[in-house]
């Protein structure tokens, strides 16, 4: 047995506001370009894979016929590299007309027509990270418009090739330009993450009035030493990053990986489960038409979404270490909790580890509380907040649980 020390969990309320566009009062779901695809132009020798047309078109129908949209994950998102190289005679954002023939709002037609929403990527600066046109100061207006007119439902708008100053009126500027097109546009912005992601140097008070969502880190590669650097980034931030997340506006700690190249199963289980501790955006970037059934089960497991959902909105944080063992926890409405129990070791042992609920600080219901495996979709019974919990965390996996109060009616699992 492993003794921990248990953080006191304070519930202070948050009283902050979010960007007045009623849009993500939880966290976004989708798809998204960039960790998989990259800039890959080459429609020629690699028409399937190529930043176009046939992959959105493809995906979106996946997102479809595969139930994932059903499940909450509707945004599918085009990143860097759809542009060409140059505005148009009117100075507008112009998409590759050899990659998206049709152009981007018969795409979005095209998106909607299945239920899902549509996003795109812009950069405050001289060039997109990839090299393509970015939005300067006086493009802000016109930009929006664009993206508009093309009925875009989301905005991740990058800062490559910009310096502070141009950020701190750029992103506010985007802002009110997107509000004032009268369309609905979920404004994901990247400002912090080129600003060191913390504060004083980043105001996230503005930033929460400003954008829904906002990437505060580097970006995440398709490996387990890359998600751990990351989770590791938020845990040792936590107090500052903590408190700004809430309805509508949400840290974002990037892509999800799973299903690609770098992660295996257990260490796919660890990423979700601490995204949703988090209470990140779920957005994968990986290949929906070729997703193994181990990882398409891991990403439509529904009570993991349903807790990444929660309606309270509260991030959770990491609550105690021990060892190579780490005790995240998330405080969910109506008095539920979730725990995930991460061994991010290498010793190919499992960890055996047992605590109980009173150790995590959880007591309020007199009836005991109901425990769930998330990942093991299993109803584990009813304990006091006494009762011993022993679990087996594998080596780079994660035990997460669900914990509800005892008189309220079963999730369906
Ligand atoms: C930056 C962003 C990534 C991606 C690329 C595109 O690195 O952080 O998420 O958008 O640019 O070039």
């Amino acid at each position: 047995m492993y003794l921990v020390s248990v953080a006191t969990f304070l519930a202070l309320s948050v009283l902050c506001s979010a960007l007045d566009n009623g849009l993500v009062r939880t966290p976004p779901m989708g798809w998204m370009t960039w960790e998989r695809y990259r800039c890959n132009i080459d429609c020629k020798t690699d028409p399937e894979n190529c930043i176009g047309e046939y992959l959105i078109k493809s995906i979106a129908d996946k997102l479809v016929d595969s139930g994932w949209r059903d499940l909450g994950y509707v945004y599918i998102s085009i990143d860097d590299c759809w542009s060409l190289k140059n505005r148009d005679s009117n100075g507008r954002l112009q998409p590759d007309p050899d990659r998206f023939p049709n152009g981007i709002k018969t795409l979005a037609d095209y998106v909607h027509a299945r239920g899902l929403k549509l996003g795109i990527y812009g950069d405050m600066g001289k060039y997109t990270c990839g090299g393509y046109p970015g939005t300067t100061l006086d493009t802000i207006k016109i930009d929006a418009e664009t993206f508009a007119s093309w009925e875009v439902d989301m905005l991740k708008f990058d800062g490559c090739y910009s310096n502070s100053s141009e950020r701190e009126l750029g992103y506010p500027k985007m802002s009110a330009a997107l509000n004032a097109t009268g369309r609905p546009i979920l404004y994901s912005c990247s400002w912090p993450a080129y600003e060191g992601g913390l504060p004083p140097k980043v105001n996230y008070t503005l930033l929460g009035e400003i954008c829904n969502m906002w990437r505060n880190y580097g970006d995440i590669q398709d490996s387990w030493g890359s998600v751990l650097n990351i989770l590791e980034w938020y845990a040792v931030n936590q107090d500052a990053l903590q408190p700004i997340a809430g309805p509508g506006r949400w840290n974002d700690p990037d892509m999800l990986i799973v299903g690609n190249f770098g992660l295996s199963y257990e260490q796919s289980k660890s990423q979700l489960a601490i995204w949703t501790i988090l209470a990140a955006p779920l957005i994968m970037s990986n290949d929906l038409r070729t997703i193994s059934e181990d990882a398409k089960d891991l990403l439509q497991n529904r009570l993991m979404i349903y807790i990444n959902q929660d309606s309270l909105g509260k991030q959770g944080k990491r609550i105690a270490t021990a060892g190579c063992l780490e005790i995240w926890l998330r405080e969910l409405v109506d008095g539920q909790y979730a725990v995930a129990v991460l061994n991010t070791g290498t010793d190919g042992l499992p960890k055996r580890f047992t605590t109980s609920l009173a150790q995590l600080n959880i007591t309020g219901s007199i009836f005991g509380y109901k425990l769930y495996d998330v990942f093991e979709k299993e109803f584990l019974g009813t304990v006091k907040s006494r009762t011993g919990i022993e679990m087996s965390i594998n080596p780079s996996g994660v035990v997460m649980l669900f914990i509800r109060p005892a008189a309220t009616r079963h999730p369906t699992l």
